[in-house]
This record gives C-alpha cells, structure tokens and sequence, in this order.
C-alpha cells in the first residue's frame, strides 16, 4: 500500500488536466492509462465548445437550447450555471494559449450545431478543438511542479471505509499485473464515459465504463445510465472505433442522402440535418437497417474547402480512399456521450464523502436525455474547477512528496472475446432502438459474462456500467431523447425526471430478468 496526501485525479482528459490546474499549489496525482494526451476522449473531440461569446447571444439562450435537447429531463438551475460561466472559461483557455479561431475583427468564429438557436461553439482549426486544448493544458500541466502524473497506471477498484472512499487501487495498463492500493484522502473521478461498451462507438478503445463501474461498485448512486447518445455521423469505413464526422459539417450545410439520392431528413424534422442528435441518429439507423445506405454530402456546401476547414475529416476520407469534394461520405451511428454517470451536485461531489467527478463520468443534470452539441466540453471545464474549488476548501493545505509506483506480479490479460461480446451485445439490444425483451437478453448475457470473469476487476467495472445502462433502459418504459423503446415509442409526462439509481437497485432487475427466462 502506498499512503498520500495528494489529491488523486483517476483520469487524464480535459477534465482531470483542469482541475490538476485549477488544483495547483495543491499536490494532485494523475492516473494516466497512457502517455498524457493519448486515449481521451477529450482529445478526438472535433466540434468544440459550446459558449455564447457572440454579443448577438446570451447564456439564457443557451441554456435554453440545453433544456429543450435535453427532452424534459435536464436540471434548469445547473443549466443556468453552467451557461452563465461558460465565457469566463473560454478566456480563460485563451489565455492559456488555446489557438481558438478568430475573424479578422479579432472575435471568436463559431460554428453551428445541431438545435442549437446561434452559431455558438468555438472552435479551433475547423475541427482540432479537443486535440489543440488537450495540447495547451498539457503543456500547462507540464509546468506545474504540484502535479504528479503516473502514465500507464489504470485505476480498477476505490477502496472504502463505510460510506467514505479511502483511496484507489491500481495496476499496470499495459502487461498485466497485481494491484497496488493508493491510500488518499480525496479522489476526483475524471475518467471519460462508456461509448466503449459498444461495439460502434467514436470513444478511443480504452472508454469503456470503467471509472462510472469502479464507483457504482463502490456503491455511489448513479444517475441517468439509460441515456447514451449516439451520434448519427460517425465514418461507416468498418474502422474500430469509428472515426467522427462532425456535426459542424452539417451546420456550414452539408446534407444527409441515401443510394437513392434522397435527402431523407427533410420529410423528418423542420431542422433536416440540424434536428436534434438523437432525432437525427435514429434516422441514420433507419436508412441502414432499410439498407439505403446513408451518407452525408459536403459538396455543394464546402466542396474543395472541406479538405482545409476540417482537417480530421480530410485525414479520415484520405485513409478511406473518399474523395469529399467528389463524393459523399458513407455514414452511420455510433455510441458517442453518455449522458449518464456518477451523480454529482453543482461542486462535483458524489454521494460518497471523499470522492468527487468531473466530465463524461458524471451525472449532473446538466445533459437531461440528450445532450446538446459541444456541451460536454464546457460540462467537464466548469465542473473541473467547480470541484477542485470545493475539494481545495474541504482540505487543509499540505505538502506531499512525490508517489513511486511499482506494481507487483499477478493479474491476468484482459479476454478480448469476452470484451468484445459485451460490446456486440450492447449494440445488439442496448442501443439506438430497444424493447424489453432484448435489455432483458442484454442483462443475462452481462450476468453470464460476468460471472465467468469475475477474477478481472476492471472487466466488473464494465459489466457494472452495462448493467446500470441495460437495467435503468428496462426500467424507463417511454421513449424520451437518446432512450428509444420501440415497445413504448411515445413519451410518458409521467417519467419526466431523472433516474437515480444504485448498483445494487440494478443487479436487482437483471436478477429478475434471468428469473423470467427459467
Ligand atoms: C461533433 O463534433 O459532432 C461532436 C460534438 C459533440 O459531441 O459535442
């Protein structure tokens, strides 16, 4: 067992690179997967972050937006909140040297997504935004004595004392190992969502649950886990994970088209292609399973420019043998945000004393059942700096040597089938369109597959967010936002709030669901 002082931050995204910032002088510890900057979701991020910085908008405006994507469910005061702090945010990134693109005038370009009212995401190099942040902190981290970052470590289980976390326990990312236990007296949870435990996701390969499943084990209360949103436009190149198409391609007026040349969206939604996500992803899913094979066409909207204004789509249509400027690009729908996560107050803090949460791994109401576009960029800012200001004022001020890690023998590879099998399951009866009698299938084949690998903790913590995700779906018997049951294809008013939700509460309904198949 290893005993500090520091704060530990189990993650290495935008984040949990925030709040080591925000934390400074305090002594923080990362946990790093990988090398910083590799493998966060924060970093393949491509649209940017939402903020009114145009005079012609306001924070009421787009916290209005907020509320109405998030289809009846999203909590108007942390909407309020986080909106109205929104610029201080961006100033401050700019001041931190984000290279945010600006008009000859000096002010923010924007770009426009879907249901939003205004162009309102700011973005740098037309879609570069999450790498050329990712960038600025981490440089900024670099320079900071007080931040320690363990790469390579991968955080498996907290360890509790009753209803108090008293540190993490970690193991080797790479070849496996036994745990060591961190024994701390604050840790911050900044570890990414669950778009993994799919098999289509536009999550890097190691988002898969793991930090969400590590604290619902740990037995803190979840919220919202059946809202998982799918984004309509991710690369359909057979590529694992799918590579995005952004949205922002669509607000500077590329079109959705099938084979037949039919701009579907239209006869769909007064907004076409700019309908909210998840009205957009089910129509995507639709023209697939039709077999109509659906593609988004930049043409007459960007023809050539596409290639310089949106360098990763460029880079992803080269690798592809696409040509954009000629052809559209095949299309289809991928896990991409979970909406759902450890439900978290406005300072971040869990149900759990000593543990707190930042970004896609929270729940904070801020989302609702469908998040509006580049607000899980600005989600993870405000709520980095919200969290590191409570946990600096809950905590003295100390001073905490550096940590050595060294992990011991033990430990065993994780089983890809079993992995992969979770994920083909989800996407099979846990995705875009579902009924009970395919989340009740899920739930037993999550139970079967954790049970025959119940010596791997790291996949526990994925089977755990799977069930959380299956059980709360099962549960919900409407459809609202990202969470479509064809059983229950209209909303009920009934159901407009949040799910709270504990582990426990969970394995209960998938236990009731092996029950029904004896
Ligand atoms: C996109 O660029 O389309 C994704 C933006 C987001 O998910 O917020």
């Amino acid at each position: 067992m290893i005993r500090t002082d520091r704060i530990v931050i189990v993650g290495a995204g935008l984040g949990a690179l925030y709040a080591a910032l925000e934390l400074a002088p305090r002594p923080v510890l990362m946990i790093s997967p990988e090398a910083l900057g590799d493998g966060a979701s924060s970093a393949w991020a491509q649209g940017g972050v939402a903020a009114a910085m145009a005079a012609s908008d306001s924070p009421e405006a787009h916290a209005a937006d907020t509320v109405t994507a998030g289809a009846g469910t999203v909590d108007a005061e942390v909407a309020a909140m986080v909106t109205r702090v929104a610029r201080d945010h961006i100033l401050d990134l700019t001041s931190l040297g984000t290279p945010f693109d600006r008009a000859a005038d000096g002010g923010y370009v924007m770009s426009r997504e879907a249901a939003h009212s205004a162009a309102r995401v700011v973005r740098v190099q037309g879609d570069q935004a999450g790498k050329q942040i990712m960038e600025t902190l981490i440089a900024a981290l670099r320079a900071t004595p007080s931040a320690q970052v363990i790469e390579g470590a991968l955080a498996t289980r907290l360890e509790t004392d009753g209803d108090r976390v008293t540190g993490v326990w970690v193991s080797s990312a790479g070849e496996p190992s036994g745990e060591v236990l961190i024994s701390a007296p604050t840790v911050l949870l900044a570890g990414g969502g669950s778009g993994g435990l799919y098999a289509h996701t536009t999550n890097p390969p190691r988002i898969r649950g793991q930090v969400i499943g590590m604290a619902a084990r740990a037995g803190a209360l979840m919220a919202d886990p059946e809202f998982v949103q799918f984004h309509p436009t991710s690369f359909d190149i057979g590529e694992d994970p799918a590579p995005l198409a952004t949205e922002a391609l669509r607000g500077e007026g590329a079109t959705l088209i099938n084979r037949h040349g039919d701009r579907f969206m239209l006869d769909i939604h007064p907004d076409a292609e700019l309908a909210p996500r998840d009205i957009v992803a089910r129509a995507i899913f639709a023209e697939t399973q039709a077999g109509n094979r659906p593609m988004l066409d930049t043409r007459a909207a960007l023809g050539a420019e596409v290639l310089t204004l949106f360098p990763s789509v460029a880079e992803t249509c080269a690798r592809a043998g696409i040509d954009p400027v000629a052809d559209p690009i095949p299309v289809a729908v991928a896990a991409h945000y979970h909406m759902g996560g450890v439900a978290a107050d406005q300072n971040g803090r869990t149900s759990l004393e000593g543990l707190w949460v930042c970004g896609e791994a929270s729940s904070t109401g801020l989302h609702g059942a469908n998040r509006l576009a580049s607000n899980g960029l600005l989600e993870a800012l405000v709520y980095a700096r919200n969290a590191a200001a409570d946990i600096a004022q809950a905590l003295p001020q100390t001073e905490a040597a550096p940590v050595a890690v060294s992990f011991p023998d033990g430990g065993n590879a994780p089983d890809r089938q079993a992995v992969a099998d979770l994920r083909q399951t989800m996407t099979d009866h846990v995705g875009v369109r579902r009924t009970a009698s395919g989340l009740k299938t899920a739930l037993r084949t999550i139970a079967r597959l954790e049970d025959a690998h119940s010596d791997d903790p790291s996949f526990l913590n994925m089977t755990a967010t799977a069930t959380l995700i299956a059980a709360a779906a099962l549960a919900r018997t409407e459809s609202r936002g990202g969470h479509w049951r064809d059983d229950f294809p209209a909303q009920n008013p009934d159901l407009a709030h949040r799910t709270l939700i504990t582990l426990r509460d969970a394995m209960a309904l998938r236990d009731a669901a092996a029950k029904d198949a004896e």
